[in-house]
């Protein structure tokens, strides 16, 4: 009776997979075959798995790269044209700029080849080959291993791993652990160091809306710019040099001017960084009660200082700019990230995941005595870890705006040489003269002051007493928690560090002497306090307690594919290679509203306000816009600007391709629906979408509005 039970229940699962399509998922390319071709096909695709990854011919893997380690590109064309988002780029593009030529503000178009601007620093990756590397790797590994004893033989076993491989001299290797650590792939790939900027619009174009329009859909934004990269004359990864050539991939992406409609089948194929799907519902509400609201709520306190200055000052306002949009990005989709777990009842599906895996669980006797306490024990655990989660948040929220620490703890890290031969080493000095410069570009002494009181205010008093340290809590409540009084006192001893030029010029001629004054300051002394405290009292402890829990999530995540036979897993995001796929389509995010897949430059006009940091429009737009002087690419007298479908995606998808059932590029990804942000915890095909730009956008703009044609020929175009 059981058995018939679980098995009619796992037709009917089957059938209700088969039925709906997955839509949700971050998949191995190597395993396409086996799990997603013949979905995917039924979804609309018309290219085999082998299209998409092979490592016997040329396949759309070999078009992809890892920008930077930090995004995603595609390559366009024969000669090695990449194309990312313009946030993606924007680090770069910043770096060039001056008032002069202000890129940010103008774009940048270059007119051939010898104008591409270099950037030391920037690669972009490619991968090779996958392999699994499970048995290898935990060769020798055994239940009852502490942490340690563990992750000892596992490196040991991936060093041995990676010298077995066969690679190339110019290739290089990584191991990443899968499904919380069950399993392990390697990665040969291929680095290519010389990647130049090839084109840029303008912000007003490249990030069209700002923060306003941020994680939101209807979106208007032409999020995307492009690089080039440069190989040796072989055609292999070599440091940038005058004489390298622009590289010749194995494949680049062919370019659709059709579009997509309502339902066609799209893909993803990119780098997303870090998800967490498999959480046990006690770890969910943990987030959505504890963990967000309160990284939120500090965000908001910085973000509120940052504009009350940026408002009034220039100056501040483009030196923040970049820090600004970091904070913001990450406390807005928090936001709606809590919104979503609430409106698709993430906590009560996951409750309910959680019984049918118990009362599964509880039918056999061996996986009652493996599984049975495990969804206990995490939420013990975590129970455990709720405060000191708490604490590690204020922390690391706190701790990183207040640029002044910084600059101590930069200058503090030649105390080394002080204490070994009373002198500052030359090769010491040198990065931290560099680092410094870094620092002060996005530094002004007034604001950061004032983050100091506005933040460490609510540190202390948001705080409970036991996780701060007790001598500076002393001193904070003799002061009645005057944050402002401290400031004042704190930042009045230390102008020679708030100071660019007279500190650089000291390090300079006296940094022994400079070094010395570091430890006698009182910022730095109370910095000193705050952190061991904060070590010892949260961060050894919490430190302890996650690897506790990564255990039991290894051993959950195991018990999951074993008791739910019939479904199928992915594995979280881990930065890796993945391929994700789903319709195209709009979404009914709340009670009486429907939003379309589809935006226009209609849309960008209906929003433009003259003059605006956020909602201006350049002229030459508006007048294409008025001839409605489009080109190729507009259709039926309109300008496609972004669209939206159903692929699972997340940060580090940035600058992804979105393909069709062809295999050829349609869109560009660069971010999410507010609604659905919460698809790294719980995805939800209702209402979590992915927003990509129409390429016959980037097209557009390109060719229309900065008369870069001769970039569009170099690509290959497939027209309708
Ligand atoms: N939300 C997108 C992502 O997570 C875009 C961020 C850049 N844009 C911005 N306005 N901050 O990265
Ligand atoms: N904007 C994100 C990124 O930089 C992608 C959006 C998302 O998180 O899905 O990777």
């Amino acid at each position: 009776m059981k058995l018939l039970r679980n098995s009619v229940l796992s037709v009917f699962l089957l059938l209700f997979t088969s039925l709906s399509y997955a839509e949700e998922g971050m998949w191995l390319p190597l395993f396409l075959q086996q799990l997603n071709e013949k979905e995917m096909r039924s979804m609309g695709m018309k290219i085999t798995a082998k299209d998409i990854y092979s490592i016997n011919q040329g396949s759309l893997k070999d078009a992809i790269v890892s920008f930077g380690g930090f995004c995603t590109g595609e390559v366009i064309s024969q000669q090695g044209l990449v194309l990312t988002n313009h946030h993606c780029g924007f680090d770069v593009i910043q770096n060039h700029s001056s008032l002069q030529r202000n890129y940010i503000r103008d774009g940048f178009w270059a007119i051939d080849k010898s104008q591409e601007l270099t950037n030391p620093g920037l690669y972009v990756t490619f991968i090779i080959r996958i392999e699994e590397v499970t048995k290898d790797v935990l060769n020798g590994v055994t239940k009852d291993l502490s942490p340690g004893e563990r992750q000892a033989i596992i490196s040991k076993n991936s060093t041995a791993a990676q010298q077995k491989i066969k690679k190339e001299k110019y290739q290089d290797s990584f191991i990443r652990p899968f499904f919380e650590g069950n399993r392990y792939f390697l990665f040969v790939t291929e680095t290519y160091n010389d990647v130049r900027l090839v084109g840029a619009p303008p912000s007003s174009i490249g990030n069209f809306g700002k923060d306003t329009d941020n994680w939101m859909w209807p979106r208007h934004t032409g999020d995307f710019s492009l690089f080039r990269i440069y190989a040796n004359k072989d055609n292999k990864p070599a440091p940038y040099s005058p004489e390298n050539i622009p590289y010749v991939p194995k494949k680049s992406l062919s370019i659709s001017l059709s579009g997509v409609k309502e339902g066609d089948f799209t893909m993803v194929f990119g780098f997303p960084g870090r998800t967490t799907q498999y959480l046990p519902a006690s770890a969910v509400q943990q987030i959505m009660e504890v963990n967000d609201p309160t990284k939120i709520k500090i965000r908001a306190t910085a973000l509120s200082i940052l504009d009350s200055f940026m408002r009034r000052n220039e100056e501040v306002k483009i030196k923040y700019a970049a820090k600004y949009a970091n904070i913001q990005n990450a406390y807005k989709k928090w936001q709606g990230e809590v919104l979503g777990l609430t409106s698709t009842n993430a906590l009560d599906k996951k409750l309910r995941y959680e019984e049918e895996f118990l009362k599964r669980v509880n039918q056999q006797s061996a996986w009652k005595e493996n599984y049975g306490t495990l969804v206990q024990e995490l939420k013990d655990k975590y129970t455990s870890y709720e405060a000191l989660g708490r604490a590690r948040d204020y922390f690391n929220e706190t701790f990183p705006r207040i640029e002044t620490f910084a600059i101590l703890n930069t200058i503090a890290s030649l105390e080394k040489d002080l204490n070994t031969s009373q002198k500052i080493r030359k090769e010491s000095l040198l990065p931290v003269l560099e680092k410094l410069e870094e620092v002060f570009k996005e530094f002004d002494p007034v604001v950061d002051q004032r983050l100091f009181e506005g933040m460490m205010e609510n540190y202390f008093k948001d705080q409970p007493e036991e996780m701060i340290a007790p001598e500076v809590l002393r001193k904070i409540k003799l002061s009645n928690y005057d944050l402002k009084n401290l400031g004042n006192e704190l930042y009045g001893v230390s102008g020679l560090f708030l100071n660019k030029e007279k500190l650089l010029q000291e390090l300079n001629e006296r940094p022994e002497s400079v070094v010395r004054s570091v430890a006698d300051n009182e910022l730095r002394k109370l910095q000193l306090s705050i952190q061991r405290h904060f070590v010892i009292a949260v961060n050894n402890p919490a430190t302890q307690l996650l690897q506790d829990i990564a255990k039991l999530q290894r051993e959950y995540m195991e018990a999951q594919t074993v008791v739910f036979p019939e479904k199928r897993f992915y594995p979280d995001a881990n930065g890796t290679l993945r391929v994700t796929y789903g319709r195209a389509g709009g979404y009914h995010p709340r009670d009486g509203v429907q939003y379309g897949m589809h935006t226009y430059l209609d849309g960008v006009m209906e929003k433009y306000k003259p003059g605006d940091y956020e909602f201006d429009v350049p002229e030459k737009l508006r007048t294409l816009y008025n001839n409605k002087d489009y080109g190729a690419y507009g259709v039926s007298g309109k300008m496609p600007v972004c669209f939206i479908a159903r692929n699972h995606t997340t940060g580090g998808n940035s600058g992804s391709p979105a393909l069709d059932g062809s295999g050829n590029l349609v869109g560009l990804n660069f971010d999410r629906v507010w609604e659905g942000t919460m698809s790294d915890i719980n995805y939800d095909p209702s209402i979590c979408r992915n927003i990509m730009v129409d390429i016959r956008y980037v097209l557009f703009i390109i060719d229309k509005y900065a008369g870069a044609g001769h970039l569009v020929k170099e690509m290959k175009l497939v027209r309708p």
